[in-house]
């Protein structure tokens, strides 16, 4: 399929828009500096804190499995069974401590985090997956 552009210059911080790719959701979040500098703190909380490879390309293989920091970019496919989880912006399930913001699978309840880091013990078995993708101008983003 061909690549499908977005216009990521009115995303509001905090804000998740959504586009399609190869008829898949994909989810955009501008990720703000807090919910950036929060990130670490999950990391003895999950399956696969330094997400490997095929998770995500390798140019995002990093601590905020992205291009740019300050956008996510992942399909909105749960790693389960396929459902598409819930953007829970500051009301993450209070369950894991210290977790405030994320993504909530309401079929069997897999949760990730601002990076879609699989947290442990749910059904999830991998981090949500971060497409190809490219920024060929500041505010234009090319998925796939
Ligand atoms: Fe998401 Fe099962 S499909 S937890």
């Amino acid at each position: 399929g061909a690549p499908v552009e977005v216009n990521v210059s009115k995303i509001e911080p905090g804000q998740l828009i959504r586009a399609e790719w190869r008829g898949k959701p994909v989810y955009v979040v501008r990720r703000t500096e807090e919910i950036l500098s929060g990130l670490s703190a999950h990391d003895g909380q999950l399956k696969d804190p330094q997400s490997e490879v095929p998770q995500q390309p390798v140019y995002a293989t990093n601590a905020y499995r992205s291009i740019k920091p300050e956008f996510l970019v992942a399909l909105g496919v749960c790693t389960h069974l396929g459902c598409a989880p819930t953007y829970r912006k500051g009301d993450f399930d209070q369950e894991v401590e210290g977790v405030k913001d994320g993504f909530f699978c309401p079929c069997h309840g897999s949760k990730f985090d601002m990076a879609g880091r699989v947290f442990q013990s749910v059904p999830a078995p991998t981090n949500l997956m971060v497409p190809e993708h490219s920024f060929p101008t500041d505010d234009t983003l090319l998925i796939g």
